[in-house]
């Protein structure tokens, strides 16, 4: 392992996993695919292009597949450039179900849009990256480690400013097993939203239960 110290959740050029010519061609094709899709946000390019760095490192100290990581983290804010009017009418029209009225939501909608979108687009790409990309906003109770790794990527990422919260899962990457650096992202994730007066979905707050359930089980 080439990191060590504070910064084992960084990802660095020293960890470039081998992929094979197939795999780099994807990689390269879905990069400049994303360059076109987010051109009117930069920002939000070079936040996904971070993402998918850091995911692929997180996946290569947790035993994860670094390609499908790396292909989730591109892509996962595909749909952050639909205005906010017209990601409602997709969710509605891809029968996306909330259970609450999908404005309330509207934040949680652009990963379960683009996870429908895109396995239209890439059909050759593994499913899994689908799952990781439609639950990077809202999180599960039985996340697969890919999807961990994506969901923790996208909060820590290093172009993200560091708040508490977000140093507090860093400092855990590497150090502490995948569920446990989810379950710090996840209810890090869930207190923003409370602090800032955001509406909460009640699908977080189940998810919040049934993680903290298994988690007290565990310990039991
Ligand atoms: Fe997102
Ligand atoms: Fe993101």
């Amino acid at each position: 392992m080439s990191h060590s110290g504070a910064d084992m959740w960084m990802p660095s050029e020293s960890d470039d996993p081998e992929y094979d010519q197939d795999q780099l061609d994807e990689i390269e094709r879905l990069e400049a695919d994303a360059r076109a899709q987010l051109a009117p946000k930069p920002k939000r390019l070079a936040h996904s292009l971070s993402v998918a760095r850091t995911a692929e490192h997180m996946a290569l100290l947790y035993g994860v597949d670094p390609f499908l990581a790396r292909c989730a983290g591109i892509l996962h804010d595909w749909d952050k450039v639909v205005p906010h009017e017209e990601l409602i009418r997709r969710a509605q029209s891809l029968g996306i179900d909330m259970g609450v009225d999908l404005h309330l939501v509207e934040p949680l909608l652009h990963g379960k849009v683009a996870a429908l979108e895109l396995a239209d687009l890439y059909p050759e790409l593994d499913p899994a990256v689908f799952q990781a990309i439609d639950r990077h906003t809202t999180g599960a109770s039985d996340m697969t480690p890919l999807d961990e790794v994506v969901f923790v990527a996208d909060g820590i990422e290093p172009l993200r400013k560091a708040s508490e919260g977000i140093e507090r899962t860093r400092s855990l990457v590497g150090r502490e097993p995948l569920d446990d650096v989810y379950w710090e992202s996840f209810w890090g994730g869930m207190v923003y939203v409370i602090q800032t007066g955001r509406y909460l979905w009640p699908g977080t707050l189940s998810v919040y239960n049934d993680l903290a359930a298994a988690r007290n089980g565990a310990r039991r």
